[in-house]
């Protein structure tokens, strides 16, 4: 079986445009990553490069014009109105349209959590936690529906605050400004999800939020992957507080995207070893 991912995405790894790499190989799967810097169409994209496979790796800025060109949309990819996976369905060739990041990020959380608390719950340990979206384009929207699925008392923060109350208003959650952002501490233990690309590389001395602002929070996700710990992460975890990092989340969103496309368990071990020796 081949598996081409077609990674439309201009910042990540400096590969030049439309190169091939072999990311991984496993018994009866080729796995080649094609980076392609200019998409005309991402629904064309398949053919005009002559793509072994058929599963398309969508990334920043594209999750929305991938939406709007799957023939079909998963449910939750349709609400959360961004998709990271295209399928070509084999028996009709119609592109089907997923997201796997919210599961790739709310398991990362969770299981974290799990693991600090040391104890094993039956329901998830978001529930009833205010958990504060930083961020409200296509991640923030799906860190938003992923905690409220949760049964989290989600919070929405984001620069263009018509954004936020947009997506706080379509998850029943609440939205404030960025100002207020950094003096919201309505309890303790507290979880922060930056969705903004704020930190990112080559930008990685800026941050979304003061360290002192960082102390309310028991747990900060940051879904940036480059660089793995941000300048957000680092200092919440110089106050002690519990971090999650987006290549986490990445490895997770991947494995189920692997799984979307294969009907087969995802190769863990061989995937996070994979990805990390990329960077
Ligand atoms: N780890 C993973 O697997 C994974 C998966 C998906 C995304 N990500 C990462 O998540 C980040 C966002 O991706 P996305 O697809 O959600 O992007 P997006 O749809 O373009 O949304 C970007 C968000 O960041 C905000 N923003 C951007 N620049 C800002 C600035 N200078 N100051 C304040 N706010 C700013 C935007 O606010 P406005 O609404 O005001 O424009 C918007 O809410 C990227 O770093 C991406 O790499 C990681």
């Amino acid at each position: 079986m081949a598996w081409t991912i077609l990674q439309p995405f201009p910042y990540d790894f400096d590969i030049p445009d439309t190169t091939t790499k072999s990311i991984l190989r496993t018994d009866g799967v080729r796995v080649t990553l094609r980076n392609i810097l200019s998409v005309v169409s991402i629904s064309t994209a398949f053919t005009q490069l002559n793509c072994e496979g058929s599963l398309l790796s969508v990334t920043m800025p594209h999750k929305e014009a991938a939406l709007a060109c799957s023939d079909e949309v998963d449910p939750i990819a349709k609400y959360i109105g961004a998709v990271n996976t295209l399928i070509k369905r084999p028996s009709d060739g119609k592109l089907i349209g997923y997201n796997t990041d919210y599961t790739g990020a709310i398991s990362a959380i969770e299981t974290t959590l799990q693991g600090s608390s040391g104890k094993v719950s039956a329901g998830s340990p978001l529930a009833d936690k205010v958990f504060v979206v930083l961020g409200a384009g296509g991640a923030g929207k799906a860190l938003a529906y992923g905690a409220k699925e949760k049964g989290a008392r989600v919070v929405i923060a984001n620069r263009t605050y018509e954004r936020a109350k947009e997506l706080a208003n379509l998850v029943g959650g609440q939205a404030i400004s960025l100002a207020d952002l950094e003096n919201f501490h309505p309890e303790e233990g507290m979880i922060l999800a930056n969705t903004t690309s704020i930190g990112m590389h080559p930008n990685i001395h800026d941050t979304p939020l003061s360290k002192q602002a960082l102390k309310s929070y028991a747990l900060v996700f940051d879904a940036i992957y480059n660089p793995v710990v941000t300048r957000l992460l680092r200092e919440a975890e110089e106050l002690g507080v519990t971090i999650v990092t987006g290549m986490e989340m990445f490895i997770r969103q991947a494995m189920g995207q692997f799984e979307l496309f294969t009907g087969l368990p995802a190769p863990e071990k061989l995937m996070r070893d994979t990805l990390l020796s990329v960077q």
